[in-house]
C-alpha cells in the first residue's frame, strides 16, 4: 500500500494550502470506512481498495492548477487538470498501468456521476461528500426529513447513504 507515499506528495504538492490537504485526508478516512462497511456487507463483492485510497488522497489534485490556468476551482476544471497531475505522481511511485487508468479515470469524473458505474467509483465518490455535504447544502438549516431526501438524492451507494444517515441526521 502506497498510502503514506502519496500522502506525503499531496502535502508537498499543495505545500501550505492546509485546507485542501486536511479535505483529501478527511475523505480518504471516510473511503476505509466505508471499504470496511462494504466489505462486511458484501463479502462476495469486488472492490479495490487500493484503487479507492489512491484516489480519495489524490483526486482534487487538479484544483491547484485549476486554480493558477483558469481562476477556478469548478468541478469541471478539476476533472481536466487532474489526472496527468495525478499520474505523473503516480508515475513516480510505478503504480501499474492499470490500476493508474483507473484512478485517472475516477478523478476526471469525480464531480460527474453517472459515467462510471464501478463501487470503486462509488465509494470514492460518497466519501467526497461526507465531507462536503454539511457545507454544500448548509445542513444547519435543513430539517430532518430533508437531509433524508438530500442523502438519498446525493449519495450512490447504500453503504455511503447509510454513514451519511449515521453521521448527518
Ligand atoms: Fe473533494
Amino acid at each position: 500500500m502506497l498510502k503514506n507515499k502519496l500522502i506525503t506528495e499531496l502535502k508537498n504538492y499543495f505545500g501550505n494550502d492546509k485546507k485542501r490537504i486536511d479535505h483529501a485526508l478527511k475523505v480518504t478516512e471516510y473511503a476505509e470506512q466505508l471499504i470496511d462497511q462494504f466489505k462486511e456487507k458484501y463479502p462476495a463483492k469486488n472492490i479495490n481498495e487500493q484503487v479507492i485510497i489512491y484516489s480519495a488522497v489524490l483526486h482534487d489534485i487538479g484544483i491547484k492548477n485549476a486554480e493558477l490556468k483558469y481562476n477556478s476551482s469548478s468541478g469541471h476544471y478539476q476533472e481536466i487538470e487532474g489526472p496527468p497531475v495525478a499520474r505523473e505522481i503516480m508515475e513516480s511511485h510505478n503504480i501499474d498501468f492499470e490500476m493508474m487508468d483507473e484512478i485517472a479515470e475516477i478523478i476526471a469524473h469525480h464531480h460527474t456521476p453517472g459515467k462510471i458505474g464501478s463501487n470503486n467509483f462509488k465509494l470514492l465518490y460518497d466519501a467526497d461528500w461526507l465531507v462536503n455535504l454539511p457545507d454544500v447544502y448548509g445542513l444547519k438549516n435543513k430539517d430532518k426529513n430533508e437531509i433524508k431526501k438530500l442523502i438519498d438524492k446525493v449519495f450512490l451507494s447504500d453503504i455511503g447513504k447509510e454513514l451519511a444517515r449515521k453521521e448527518f441526521l
